[in-house]
């Protein structure tokens, strides 16, 4: 068997970070999600892997991930021209895929407890297709699916306004060499993409048989910033371990579960786990809250900072108020004007959002 993960695509909802990164690169507790999903599909003992890349983010991809040797795994990357959707991304992934069966997955998506039981569950199974759904409270925004009392499929909408049922698909699928020809037989949607959802729905049309799993544990789609901000909280809280590399002064206190990297020096500050600091990162004067996440070679410098995300090289200096529920892209510089001065000088990049 072979996997398929996705890590194209436009990210428009996550710009300006999306700007100069990928969104499958974005840290989680650190870590960029795409290692995530690579661990999760070598989890599922699929050694064999084509990662779709966009002209745009390809080469940032290729260079984190490199040849695969890291997972053990051997990557192929597929270039997509445009992202034209996700089955458009099956359909240039052909050569690739050939007739052998496959796990697709999505780039920034992850699901608790990984895959291993999904492909299990699918090799012994006589189905042509598998997908991985999950209740949620508002079905309107995604794939859904209606099931029969077998779990089967036996209808499938996207992003429906009258949802006819709660089981929305996660961006995990196992399918079997006839997606291909459904895949041919179908157009493209309004939005001018060719939607996977459609592709399964021709399946199910078709007589195939599409089996469903509905997951009981967390499901994580990092699109937003606020999704990015939920999985580092999820994360932090299951993955997150007491593991000091660095050093912390006496006048520092680290409570709970937290992770310093080799470097770090906290001096005069609170960490409050779960959280995680990477390595040659300074924390001076400061409270770093719980949920919190903090890349190599940043300083911090008489700031409180809680349920964030802080990406590599910052500053974030004499900030006045606490910092919460923030994402922070490279390099930048977070920091307050000379006491008494009412004003904010802000040198902000496209698409750039400042709550005050
Ligand atoms: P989406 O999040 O649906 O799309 P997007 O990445 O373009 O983001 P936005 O809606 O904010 O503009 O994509 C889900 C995953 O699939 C993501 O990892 C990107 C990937 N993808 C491709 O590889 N090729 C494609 O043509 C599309 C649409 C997505």
């Amino acid at each position: 068997m072979k996997a398929l993960i996705l890590s194209g695509g436009k990210g428009t909802r996550l710009r300006p970070m999306t700007h100069t990164t990928a969104k499958q690169l974005i840290p989680v507790a650190n870590k960029p999600i795409l290692y995530f999903v690579l661990e999760q599909v070598r989890g599922a003992g699929i050694t064999d892997i084509g990662i779709i890349i966009s002209p745009e983010t390809g080469e940032a991809i290729k260079e984190t991930v490199g040849d695969g040797s890291r997972w053990r795994a051997a990557v192929t990357y597929i270039l997509q021209d445009r992202p034209a959707g996700l089955a458009h991304a099956v359909k240039t992934a052909r050569d690739f895929l050939g007739d052998e069966d496959f796990l697709m997955f999505l780039g920034d998506n992850l699901i608790q407890g990984g895959v291993a039981g999904l492909v299990n569950e699918f090799k012994s199974s006589q189905a042509d297709a598998l997908i991985q759904l999950k209740k949620v409270k508002d079905p309107r925004q995604f794939g859904v699916a209606v099931l029969d009392e077998n779990n089967r499929v036996t209808r499938l909408v996207e992003k429906p306004k009258e949802p006819p049922s709660d089981l929305a698909l996660v961006g995990i699928y196992l399918f079997r060499a006839a997606v291909h020809e459904a895949i041919d037989r179908i157009k493209p949607s309004w939005r001018d993409e060719l939607e996977i959802t459609d592709a399964i729905q021709e399946l199910v049309s078709s007589g195939a048989k599409v089996q469903a799993n509905v997951l009981q544990g967390w499901w994580l789609d990092t699109g937003k910033k606020d999704d990015i901000l939920e999985a580092n909280r999820v994360v932090l809280d299951e993955y997150a371990k007491l593991q000091i590399d660095g050093e912390v002064d006496e006048q520092s206190a680290v409570v709970g579960r937290v992770e310093i990297g080799a470097g770090s020096r906290v001096v005069n500050s609170i960490v409050r786990g779960p959280a995680v600091i990477g390595s040659n990162v300074r924390v001076v004067n400061s409270f770093i809250g719980p949920y919190t996440a903090v890349s190599d070679g940043s300083l911090l410098e008489n700031v409180s900072l809680e349920h964030s995300v802080v990406l590599a090289n910052c500053r974030l200096q004499n900030v006045g108020q606490r910092i919460e529920d923030s994402l922070i892209g490279c390099n930048s510089k977070v920091c307050c004007l000379p006491a008494g001065r009412q004003a904010l000088r802000l040198f902000l990049g496209d698409d750039a959002e400042v709550v005050i």
